[in-house]
């Protein structure tokens, strides 16, 4: 069983946020593995760079695609994001200052904060499409 397991339960769109979050299931796992195996600190840290990036990449393109759906709780969203922002930002400072925690913590917070952000509050981005979507297929 993966440390993190991705689950229906957490599908958003059947398109880019699901591929998105699966990228960064996959990113936490990968992580998870090399600091349990004790891999080298250059192979950590890569893994780690890709992670964080990917996160502050995701959390802006899920904005974005919010924003041109006219997505009515935006603001509020935007203000989670930002404050999950502000706390990779300062583990990567804490990293940055010599603490060898950090690689599994981080772990850990994503697992955490991304298991219930999606569950809760990106879900609230299906439940809207699903309103707002006709229900017989667009014509291109
Ligand atoms: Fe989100
Ligand atoms: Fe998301």
């Amino acid at each position: 069983m993966a440390y993190f397991e991705w689950a229906d339960d957490m599908v958003i769109d059947g398109g880019l946020i699901d591929q998105d979050h699966k990228q960064l299931v996959d990113l936490v796992n990968e992580l998870h593995s090399a600091t349990t195996d004790g891999r080298g600190v250059e192979v950590i840290e890569k893994i780690m760079t890709e992670l964080i990036g990917y996160t502050h990449e995701h959390l802006e393109r899920e904005e974005q695609l919010m924003a041109s759906l006219h997505f009515p709780n935006l603001a509020r969203h935007k203000i989670g994001h930002m404050h999950f922002a502000k706390q990779l930002n300062d583990l990567q400072k804490k990293y940055n200052e010599g603490s060898l925690t950090v690689a599994s913590q981080l772990s850990t917070v994503l697992r955490d904060w991304l298991s219930l952000h999606i569950r809760r509050s990106d879900k609230e981005i299906k439940v809207f499409l699903q309103k707002t979507s006709p229900k017989t297929p667009r014509r291109i």
